[in-house]
């Protein structure tokens, strides 16, 4: 008998006619002695096909003649590689070569499949085993040995004695690395300030939101409640970097009843009239955040399931994301067209370490 780590419950080593297990032994699985009485399999109940040669013979039947049909698949798919040609182009005729060709292989890897399913459940022969589970560590020879083999290794190689070696090594495999990491900064642009870069979209005072990707203005009249809007700025597809620029400015506008929105004070001017903008960026690594649930108001990233709450300034309700998704503060102007009123006011997308 022997007390567990927190010194409560009596524990004994697991039965085992085998090996002679001790309690604490790494690898050796113990009991408490109140635990509950292990049920053991359920009686073994003959198949009906061990009970009744006629239904074995019919099982065999069923099997051999999956096996035969999957040939006829296999061979069917061939056929229809031959008899229906591709080579015209023409799209009816793509779409029944695929068909035909298809067909046969679905049978031929169904009936193999069924049929070794079958020949496993009801032919082949169905007893239940038990394999004992044994400590997983090594003998108490073994163990000294790797002790000793390892203090010949440092005694030999002088590893411990010799410090300087030593650490200057450490050193050396430390610093080795470092260029590496260094060498990242090569995937930036050159001429450019990274930083800035990322902090900025093309967003500005009086730009218009404008439809991705027609670029029509939007008016805030079009914007029905419960409605989504995939925006870009306006004169984005004039730029000659319009795809870099799409991917920070590309905006999510909806439109929800005034009252289920929870802006703090500061930002209490940046929706108009239950509109609202975000970056679509998301801020885990950068996936097009582009599922809105109407009815609970998040937003959703495909990647990797962070959920986003739009009631609450898009706060992460859900997933890896660790930031809330930008807010572009918008109005109307004298057209009643839907523009912003300055660019975001924090990088949009994956958090990096300049943050501001
Ligand atoms: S990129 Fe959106 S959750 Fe990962």
């Amino acid at each position: 008998m022997a007390l567990d780590d927190n010194g409560g419950t009596e524990i004994t080593p697991a039965a085992s006619s085998a090996v002679d297990h001790r309690p604490g032994d790494p690898g050796t699985a113990v009991i408490v002695q109140d635990a509950v009485e292990n049920p053991g399999f359920p009686p073994h109940r003959a198949r009906i096909t061990d009970k009744d040669p006629r239904k074995q013979r019919r099982a065999e039947r069923t099997i051999y003649t999956l096996f035969y049909l999957s040939i006829v698949g296999s061979i069917w798919a061939i056929a229809a590689y031959i008899a229906f040609p591709i080579e015209s182009g023409n799209i009816a005729d793509l779409r029944i070569s695929t068909l035909a060709i298809g067909l046969g292989m679905t049978l031929a890897l169904l009936a193999i499949g069924f049929g070794a399913v079958h020949w496993a459940k009801a032919l082949m022969v169905d007893k239940e085993g038990i394999d004992i589970r044994h400590p997983v560590q090594g003998s108490d020879e073994t163990r000294e040995r790797s002790v000793e083999i390892f203090k010949e290794a440092d005694q030999e190689s002088g590893f411990g004695r010799r410090t300087l070696i030593r650490n200057s090594l450490i050193g050396a495999l430390v610093a080795f690395p470092l260029p590496a990491i260094v060498l990242f900064r090569g995937l930036g642009p050159m001429n450019e300030d990274p930083v800035k870069l990322l902090s900025h979209t093309m967003w500005k005072k009086g730009m218009r939101l404008t439809r991705d990707p027609s670029g029509t203005p939007i008016k805030a009249s079009d914007v029905t409640i419960g409605s989504v809007f995939h925006v870009i700025p306006e004169g984005l597809n004039d730029k000659e970097d319009a795809l870099d620029q799409k991917a920070k400015a590309a905006v999510l506008l909806m439109r929800l009843d005034p009252k289920d929105l929870h802006p703090r004070p500061s930002r209490k001017d940046w929706a108009y009239d239950g509109i609202v903008a975000y970056s679509k960026i998301c801020t885990h690594v950068g996936c097009p955040v582009a599922l809105y649930e109407q009815q609970t108001h998040h937003l959703l990233c495909p990647c990797h399931q962070s959920q986003f709450d739009i009631t609450h300034e898009a706060r992460v309700i859900f997933g890896p994301a660790n930031r809330p998704l930008p807010q572009l503060p918008i109005e109307v102007d004298a057209d009643g067209y839907l523009v912003a009123q300055s660019d975001f006011h924090e990088p949009v997308g994956p958090s990096f370490w300049e943050r501001h």
